[in-house]
């Protein structure tokens, strides 16, 4: 897939790691569900700030997302546990209930950003403030007043998104790195050696 948008200069020699684990892998991710709170604590144990967070999630601009990454926003949200997320824009929801049939085999992927899927702009922010974010995680960051003013800026301001992006994309790529002899360089990326 080709993406539209961005291009920026990375710090080159990151080591790889010897191992890779889902395990280790999940511990340190947020769930789709996440509050903010929550959020910020995952990205806050990195050395994220909740601006670096909000960027971040900018990310979400492009690509899909299975149905089971947010299908308990369309049929098993609240305290019945059958209803659905009132947060989201009924018409919106009511295309990913077609998209997203319940009791169904197989676990689609549907855009992030159904708008501009492959363009790295602000529309994911535009949806947020349009009730059309797709994850919970995603429209939390509309709902909690402590991030909602900067997701209406990046909408106002894409320039400034594209800058605060960038700069948080080059802390995340400094968090951990391995020095000295731990890790390897590969030759190959795809192969641990
Ligand atoms: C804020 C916390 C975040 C949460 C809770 C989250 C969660 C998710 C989930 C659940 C998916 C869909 C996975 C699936 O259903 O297969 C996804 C996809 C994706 N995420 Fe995030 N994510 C977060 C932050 C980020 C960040 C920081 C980036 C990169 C800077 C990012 C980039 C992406 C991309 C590009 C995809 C699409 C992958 C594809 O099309 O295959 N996400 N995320």
């Amino acid at each position: 897939m080709q993406v539209g948008g961005n291009a920026y200069q990375v710090p080159a020699g990151r080591r790889d790691g010897n191992v890779s684990s889902a395990q280790e892998a999940g511990a340190n991710l947020p769930p789709p569900t996440a509050s903010v709170s929550r959020l910020n604590q995952v990205f806050g144990a990195k050395g994220l700030s909740q601006s670096d967070m909000v960027a971040l999630s900018g990310a979400h601009t492009v690509g899909a997302a299975r149905c089971s990454s947010f299908d308990a926003r369309l049929y098993s949200y609240g305290p019945s546990g059958a209803g659905q997320d009132p947060s989201m824009d009924p018409a919106y929801l009511a295309a990913l209930t077609q998209q997203c049939p319940q009791a169904q085999g197989s676990d689609p992927a549907v855009p992030m950003d159904p708008v501009t899927p492959t363009t790295f702009d602000t529309n994911y922010y535009a949806n947020l403030v349009a009730k059309r974010g797709l994850l919970a995680s995603d429209q939390a960051l509309l709902a909690d007043p402590t991030t909602a003013a900067q997701v209406v800026g990046y909408t106002n301001s894409p320039a400034t998104f594209q800058t605060d992006f960038v700069a948080a994309m080059l802390k995340m790529g400094a968090i951990e790195v391995l020095t000295g002899t731990a890790g390897t360089i590969r030759t190959n990326c795809r192969v641990a050696s």
